[in-house]
C-alpha cells in the first residue's frame, strides 16, 4: 500500500505520525512510505532518518495526491481539507463531534475517514488514548513539583522534602490511567500521595499495583472539601466518559486551599474539573485564582513530542500494519475495535456519536463496508 505520512500543521504540535522505526517495519512488510519534508523535525526525527530506513521525502501535494493511507496526528484544518478525496484513508485523532466543519469536509470528499480516539477494544479499554494520558498523568506530576516553587508564584516547597522535613502533598483526583501515572511521579519525587476514586474495583487495583504506598479514598463532596484544603498539589484526572468533566472542585474548595498551592487540572480538555479552571497553552500555562496556581493545559503531550511521538506511534503501528496488509475493509473485519475507529466513510457517518452530535443521519459500518473476513 502507498502511505503517506503529513507534516503536521495546526499551531503548536510537534510530533509525526509515523516514528522511521514505525517506516522501517512498513517498508520491510513491501509498503511504499513517503513522509512529507521536515514532518518528523519537531520530534527530533530528521528526514534523513526516514531515507535511511527507506521512505520517500516528498512536498505536501504528493503525500497527499499519491498516498492510499494517509496519518496524522491532529485533524486536518482547513487549508488541508482540500486534500481531502474518496480513495483515501485518514487514520488520524478527529474529535469530530465537536467539528461540524471537518465533518462535513469529510462526508463531502467521500474519504474514510478512521479517529484514533474511538478505536476501542471489547473491554471498553482506548488503545490509541492510553498513550497520551500517560504522558499527561507523568507530566501533570512534573508540573506541580515545578510551579511549587517560589519564583514561580508557588508556596516554596520541596515536594520530596529532605531528611528531617516532611515532604508536600499531592492529592489526585480520579484513578485512572493519569491518575496512575501522576501518582507514581508523585511518589518517585517523594510526595505523599492520596488518591479520590469512585470505583473500589479500580481502587483495589491501585492498591496492589502500587504496593500501598498511595492512600486510597473513596471521592465524595465532602472527601474532596477535605483532602484538597491539606493538599500543595492537586491533579485532576477524573474522566466521564462521553460527558464534561465534573466540577469537583468547587471555588468554595479553592479558597480553602493553602497560598501559592497549586492545581493541575488534566481533565481541562473535558472541561476540566475544578469551577475556576479555564484552558491555558504552552506559552502561558498557568494563571492565579484566590492565591492557588492554575495548570490547565489542554494539549499537554504537546510540550513533550519525542515521548509522545514515540509513545503514539508504538500504539498505532499495529493497526496501521493491519490496515496496510489488509485494506481497510478487511482489517475493520478482522478487528472490532479498528472497526470502531472508522467514524466516516463513502460520504456516510459511521459513528453513532458523531451523527447524533450533528444531527445527521447514522450508517452503521456493516451497512458500508462488508465486514465479513476471506
Ligand atoms: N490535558 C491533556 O493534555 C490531557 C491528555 C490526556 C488526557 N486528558 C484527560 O484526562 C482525563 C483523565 O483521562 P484518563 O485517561 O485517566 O481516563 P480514565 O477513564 O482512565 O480515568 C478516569 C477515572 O476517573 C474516575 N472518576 C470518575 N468520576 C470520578 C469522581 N467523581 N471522583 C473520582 N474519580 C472519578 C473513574 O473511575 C476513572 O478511574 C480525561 O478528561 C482526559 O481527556 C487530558
Amino acid at each position: 500500500m502507498r502511505i503517506g505520512v503529513a507534516r503536521e500543521i495546526k499551531p503548536d504540535e510537534y510530533r509525526v505520525a509515523l516514528t522511521p522505526a514505525g517506516a522501517r517495519e512498513l517498508v520491510h512488510r513491501g509498503h511504499d512510505v513517503t513522509v512529507e519534508a521536515g514532518a518528523g523535525l519537531g520530534s527530533a526525527f530528521p528526514d534523513r532518518a526516514y531515507e535511511a530506513v527507506g521512505a520517500r521525502i516528498a512536498p505536501v501535494e504528493e503525500v497527499w495526491g499519491e498516498a492510499e493511507l494517509l496519518l496524522k496526528v491532529k485533524e486536518p484544518i482547513r487549508p488541508e481539507y482540500g486534500y481531502l478525496r474518496a480513495g483515501l484513508v485518514l487514520f488520524t485523532y478527529l474529535h469530530i463531534a465537536a467539528d461540524e466543519p471537518l465533518t462535513r469536509a469529510l462526508i463531502g470528499s467521500g474519504i474514510a475517514a478512521v479517529a484514533y480516539e474511538t478505536v476501542e477494544t471489547d473491554n471498553r479499554a482506548l488503545p490509541l488514548l492510553a498513550p497520551m494520558s500517560e504522558v499527561a498523568g507523568r507530566l501533570a506530576a512534573q508540573a506541580g513539583a515545578y510551579f511549587l516553587e517560589k519564583p514561580l508564584g508557588g508556596r516554596g516547597l520541596l515536594l520530596g522534602g529532605v531528611a528531617g522535613v516532611a515532604p508536600g502533598k499531592v492529592v489526585v483526583i480520579g484513578g485512572g490511567i493519569v491518575g496512575y501515572n501522576a501518582a507514581v511521579i508523585a511518589l518517585g519525587l517523594g510526595a505523599q500521595v492520596t488518591i479520590l476514586e469512585r470505583s473500589i474495583d479500580r481502587m483495589r487495583h491501585l492498591e496492589e499495583v502500587l504496593s500501598g504506598r498511595v492512600s486510597l479514598l473513596m471521592s465524595s463532596a465532602l472527601q474532596i472539601e477535605e483532602s484538597v484544603a491539606e493538599a500543595d498539589v492537586v491533579i485532576g484526572a477524573v474522566l466521564i466518559p462521553g460527558a464534561l468533566a465534573p466540577k469537583l472542585v468547587t471555588l468554595e474548595s479553592i479558597r480553602g486551599m493553602k497560598e501559592g498551592a497549586v492545581l493541575c487540572d488534566v481533565a481541562i480538555d473535558q472541561g476540566g474539573c475544578a469551577e475556576t479552571s479555564r484552558p491555558t497553552t504552552h506559552s502561558e500555562p498557568v494563571y492565579q485564582v484566590e492565591g492557588v496556581t492554575h495548570y490547565c493545559v489542554a494539549n499537554m503531550p504537546g510540550a513533550v513530542p519525542i515521548t509522545s511521538t514515540m509513545a503514539l506511534t508504538n500504539a498505532t503501528l499495529p493497526y496501521v500494519e493491519a490496515i496496510a496488509d489488509h485494506g481497510l475493509a478487511e482489517a475493520a473485519a478482522r478487528d472490532e475495535a479498528l472497526a470502531r475507529g472508522v467514524n466516516v466513510i463513502d460520504g456516510r457517518i459511521t459513528y453513532e456519536a458523531v451523527a447524533e452530535a450533528h444531527g445527521l443521519g447514522y450508517s452503521p459500518l456493516e451497512d458500508v463496508l462488508p465486514l465479513s473476513p476471506v
